[in-house]
């Protein structure tokens, strides 16, 4: 949600701008606009739509070397043409764009407007022009500090300011910004995409930072570091989508995540990132999963690997509901925040609410030095590479392998014996290439994804390990086919809603070779019974009676068989590429599916 990026140095900036919103297109936006200092003063396009209709109709002389660039969201007020950013003050001398909200904005604007001064849009953000255009400091840094000085809220932001014509200000508070340092140019951008092609030396903003940028450097203490990252990773390649490409690099991305942590002589993983010694580990008496979405889902089955591994009571909450229920924290319980982006906010706020009540979080983050990567007390980088698409695929399988591996770490400092610790390891070293076979069967996978895209609503049902499996297959097809699909627990079907099911209503189910395989299958002759088209995902051991000879039984998909406690990972898989399949097949945007952003970072 929303993006920024911004430059100065030699060249022209309107190109790099463009470019650089183009590559935050996936974060989800309804309008884009660019500032420009040049000669003149400074200059403002922005449009409702996309940004390629923005570069399109830019006036013929836009030119400039300084300048911003913004991708909105809409929170306050309409997607139209003027509250699209960037915002500017009266005289056009001042011109922001900005990430997050202004809680006292109402405020401001009234006081503003009793100052004799117009607001032209319906936006928070533009009160923050008018404050640094009325502000009297000497410089531009200063300016936006006294500004800021008065605001409430989140901000991650960047300011133009035509007496200050070779420089830019930024600054970060609770909205990540990124400086990109290049041969004598700077970058700033909310997320890596938008400069990793032109730079990989970069620094990540503090909360709390205001920042000058001029061509030949910026004004900051913080180190640089050089990001170990091929620009080509944002690219989709010779992929129809991004989904697509991340699905087929979930080997490469699980063994990564997995590289260096396994300890075989113990039977053990290895998390140095945890912070937390054996006398600590061993004092948790609970763990408290935080996620949201599909991050919520794969936390449900990180809780079911620490209880059966560790033995500790576990369960997942989402972080979007934690907080406003006045959570008890305890000292001894382990909080974990799960996030692809590190940036949503829901995530973000029950992390704050647990450590501001003294409790101990860890994060299980994908992006790292993300803003809830460094709320927390420690965590687990899950390595999975950038992740593009809205819909999330590889993050999601190293968030699996993330508890995977802190649930052996957990149980082996308890009561899992060193032969159980090693059993794992093996069987989390062969998922990789196991993942690799269900890929391996995305043609068959594709058709009769196509007959499920034909229905208006469908179920996706399992039970115990199997359900948040089926709540994350449910998630998956929603998201990116529209249509309706609901997860249900396998047993739950009878207490209500087999009333649902026809010819009309195919049941994805989900049927590992588990002590529950004969009960499953009497759910599905249920179903069977009332004509319900059926996809059964399974082992190849278990018997499925009668079923897949029946007319309306549609397709058998086998997973391999690995280490129980690790089926649901390889159960997740074929479903990944069952909604992708009914999405293409319904021709929808795959990366940007409607009314969705990658990174929700408003409430
Ligand atoms: C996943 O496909 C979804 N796009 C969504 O549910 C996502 O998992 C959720 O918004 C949480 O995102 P995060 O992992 O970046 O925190």
């Amino acid at each position: 949600m929303c993006g920024i990026v911004g430059y100065v140095g030699g060249q022209q900036a309107t190109p790099l701008l463009l470019e650089g919103l183009a590559r935050l297109e996936h974060r989800g936006y309804d309008s884009a606009g660019l500032a420009l200092l040049g000669g003149t003063g400074i200059k403002v396009a922005k449009r409702a739509g996309r940004v390629r209709d923005l570069g399109d109709g830019l006036p013929k002389r836009f030119a400039g070397k300084v300048g911003i660039g913004h991708t909105r969201w809409a929170t306050h007020g309409p997607a139209n043409d003027v509250n699209a950013h960037p915002h500017t003050d009266a005289r056009g001398r001042v011109a922001v764009v900005h990430n997050g909200i202004i809680d006292n904005a109402a405020a401001l604007r009234h006081r503003l407007t009793e100052q004799g001064v117009e607001l032209a849009s319906d936006t928070d953000t533009e009160v923050l022009a008018h404050l640094v255009a009325g502000s009297d400091a000497d410089t531009l840094e200063g300016k936006v500090r006294e500004a800021l000085a008065e605001i409430e809220g989140t901000y991650g932001l960047a300011v133009l300011h035509a007496d200050f014509p070779d420089r830019l200000v930024v600054a970060r508070n609770g909205s990540p910004l990124i400086v990109g340092v290049g041969e004598r140019e700077m970058f700033v951008a909310s997320d890596l995409a938008a400069i990793v092609r032109h730079t990989t030396t970069v620094a990540h903003l503090e909360d709390g930072e205001i920042v000058t940028l001029t061509a030949s450097g910026f004004t900051t203490a913080r180190d640089t570091t050089v990001v170990d990252i091929d620009p080509e990773a944002y690219d989709a390649g010779e992929h129809e989508s991004f989904m697509h490409k991340e699905m087929l690099e979930q080997p490469a991305a699980a063994e990564r995540v997995l590289r260096g942590r396994l300890d075989d002589r113990f039977g053990t993983a290895h998390l140095g990132g945890l912070n937390m010694d054996a006398r600590e580990t061993r004092a948790i008496r609970r763990v408290k999963i935080l996620g949201c979405g599909s991050a919520y889902y794969v936390g449900q089955m990180g809780a079911a690997l620490v209880e059966e591994l560790a033995r500790i009571p576990a369960d997942a909450e989402a972080a979007s509901e934690f907080r406003y229920r006045n959570p008890i924290i305890e000292p001894d319980t382990l909080y974990v925040a799960v996030s692809q982006s590190g940036e949503t906010i829901d995530t973000l706020l029950a992390v704050q609410e647990v450590r501001r009540k003294g409790g101990r979080v860890i994060g299980l983050v994908n992006v790292v030095g993300s803003a809830i990567a460094r709320e927390c007390d420690g965590g687990i980088y899950l390595h999975a590479g950038p992740e593009v698409a809205v819909a999330s695929t590889k993050a999601l399988t190293n968030m699996f392998l993330g508890f995977a591996l802190l649930a052996l770490q957990l149980g082996r400092v308890r009561d899992l014996s060193i032969a159980d610790g090693r059993r794992l390891i093996a069987g989390l070293n062969r998922l990789p290439e196991q993942i690799q076979q269900v890929l391996d069967q995305e043609d068959a996978l594709a058709e009769v994804a196509g007959r499920l895209a034909d229905a208006d609503s469908l179920f996706f049902v399992g039970r115990v390990r199997g359900y948040p499996v089926a709540r994350e297959g449910a998630q998956k097809f929603k998201e990116i086919s529209y249509r309706h699909a609901e997860a249900y627990q396998t047993s739950e079907l009878k207490h209500g809603p087999l009333a649902l099911i026809s010819s009309e209503v195919p049941t994805v189910a989900l049927v590992p070779a588990d002590e529950l395989a004969d009960r499953n299958v009497g759910a599905l002759h249920e179903i069977a019974a009332r004509r319900g088209p059926l996809v059964v995902v399974t082992h190849e051991d278990v018997d499925l009676g009668e079923l897949d000879a029946l007319p309306h039984f549609w397709q058998r998909i086998v997973v391999p068989r690995n280490e129980r406690e690790l089926d649901p990972i390889l159960l997740t898989i074929p479903l990944q590429l069952l909604a992708y399949h009914a999405a293409l097949r319904l021709g929808h945007d795959i990366d940007k599916p409607r009314n969705l952003a990658k990174s929700v970072t408003v409430e």
